[in-house]
């Protein structure tokens, strides 16, 4: 049987337009994300200020208009007081999320300082675990108040002043997990939730509000947590979180890649839960997603745990330094996909994390340059070129089971029209490990377009990795693409991901 893909993608099947915010990431402190990550004074690639230079340009390269600080389980217990102020008085502190010690050389005001050099915007976290909501209005008071008060004052004294205006702030993280330090019920969170959020919207009514949804869609608590819980935030916030990482932990690729399946019916159930709450509260409000930690994330468990049982309390110690291979990126491809496809509630996306940590940029431990995960391609391309409005794709594909998972598509796909530039993009993972498909594009409501380009990402060995020092796995151009009468032919080679990008003739 040949396989194949059939799609017909027109203007006028519109399913929303693609928020910025979609491309967001994350740095939480934890392992050589911020030490020795994105800071290391004395790095002959450092600037004054200590940020490694290499490392911001791959960052601008790969392009994340929104960065989420500080964690985390870390934030669960942050005290922010800790990390302003003059860095020689700022005192070392536990921390016991990760077992490591956290010298606080690196707090708040460099962060905020570090996002505007990346061209990006803090996401912001308030520690609900060991604190409440008199701390999140203090630290909601230092950042976005102009001044004359205590902590806008303090603020102004540590030499930073104008307010920093952080837009979008998260209710604690993960509040759910019995790792979580100050985890919390349902209803122990959804009140806290509820009074610090009225209360944080009092102070300020610009910010945006996200609450806490369930740790990963196997929680036994999901998704009676996210109706419980908004229940009590539902009038004072804009969105719930989702998490989720995969990996293929039984080294089965063909079931790997179906997992993604699973992330687009956690997206469905977590909608279905909040519009359950809205018709409860005969509320005209909806509320938004925002799928604020997503990534693959298994390959240095076991050192993770030997570090934290073993040699707990080192600073910055390499922890979860995934090194990625070209599987994984399929995954990161066919994750993204899922994610524009539910453009319409999800507004918001944190790949977790960004530098060193579970990351598409790494640092050379032994003092060398930044250098790209195999992650870091489908990401680039996607946060680059995804703009514009999804377009519903009607698709028709083969398709193939897999150990966990029947009736899985061969190719996953979403396209986006970006009316502003005249630009139509395709990206489609042909996910069938073992046959290339024929893929047919019916674009005859894009007459006057013409093919531009076909990138690829293809490997022989799924599990192939990039290094500092070589890069296996990276972008091609593929020449097996051909646009006849608004029909376009593309052969998609077996375990591949593929950007397909038309635009007006110049
Ligand atoms: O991103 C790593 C960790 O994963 C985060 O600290 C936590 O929120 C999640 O469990």
């Amino acid at each position: 049987m040949t396989r194949q893909a059939n799609m017909i993608v027109d203007k006028a099947f519109k399913v929303a337009e693609v928020d910025k915010r979609l491309y967001g990431s994350f740095i939480e402190h934890l392992g050589r994300a911020v030490y020795d990550g994105l800071y290391q004074p004395g790095h002959p690639l450092s600037d004054a200020a200590g940020f490694r230079k290499d490392v911001i340009a791959l960052v601008k390269e790969i392009g994340v208009p929104i960065i989420r600080y500080p964690g985390g389980n870390f934030v669960s217990n942050f005290f922010w007081e800790d990390s302003v102020g003059p860095i020689e008085k700022r005192p070392a502190r536990l921390d016991l999320a990760w077992a490591t010690l956290e010298e606080n050389k690196f707090g708040l005001n460099e962060f905020v300082a570090w996002t505007k050099k990346v061209d990006s915007k803090p996401m912001m976290a308030v520690n609900l675990g060991t604190r409440g909501i008199a701390d999140a209005l203090n630290i909601l008071e230092y950042c976005n108040h102009p001044s004359g008060t205590k902590y806008s004052e303090m603020r102004k004294s540590h030499g930073v002043k104008e307010p920093h205006n952080i837009k979008v702030w998260c209710l604690g993280n993960e509040m759910d997990g019995p790792w979580q330090i100050g985890q919390k019920t349902m209803e122990e969170y959804g009140r806290l939730a509820e009074e610090t959020a009225k209360a944080m919207k009092l102070m300020d009514p610009s910010i945006e509000l996200v609450s806490c949804g369930s740790s990963f869609r196997d929680m036994p608590t999901f998704p009676e947590w996210e109706a419980t819980t908004l229940e009590h935030t539902y009038d004072y916030v804009e969105y719930v979180s989702l998490h989720q990482y995969y990996g293929n932990r039984e080294n089965d690729s063909n079931d790997y890649l179906a997992q993604s399946d699973d992330m687009e019916d956690f997206i469905k159930t977590v909608i279905a839960t909040c519009d359950y709450i809205k018709a409860k509260k005969r509320s005209k409000k909806t509320l938004y997603l925002s799928f604020d930690e997503w990534n693959v994330w298994y390959h240095s468990n076991a050192a993770d745990a030997d570090i934290v049982k073993n040699r707990p309390w080192g600073i910055a110690p390499p922890m979860l330094e995934d090194i990625y291979n070209f599987e994984d990126a399929l995954m990161v491809g066919l994750m993204l996909i899922v994610l524009l496809r539910n453009a319409d509630r999800v507004k918001m996306a944190c790949m977790a994390q960004l530098v060193n940590v579970i990351a598409p940029i790494m640092t050379d431990a032994k003092g060398g340059a930044a250098w790209r995960q195999t992650t870091f391609y489908p990401f680039m391309y996607t946060a680059k070129y995804g703009h514009g409005t999804v377009l519903q794709p009607i698709v028709n594909t083969t398709m193939h089971d897999t150990a966990k998972h029947d009736e899985i598509t061969d190719v996953e796909s979403v396209s986006i029209w970006n009316e502003a530039t005249a630009e139509l993009t395709v990206f489609a993972v042909n996910r069938n490990l073992c046959e290339d498909v024929q893929m047919q594009i019916d674009v005859r409501g894009f007459a006057d377009y013409v093919l531009k380009e076909h990138i690829v990402l293809a490997h022989s060995d799924l599990k192939a990795t990039n290094h500092s020092a070589k890069e296996s796995v990276g972008p091609a151009f593929s020449n097996q693409s051909k646009l006849e009468k608004g029909r376009l032919t593309s052969l998609l080679h077996k375990a591949s991901w593929n950007m397909i990008r038309f635009g007006k003739q110049s």
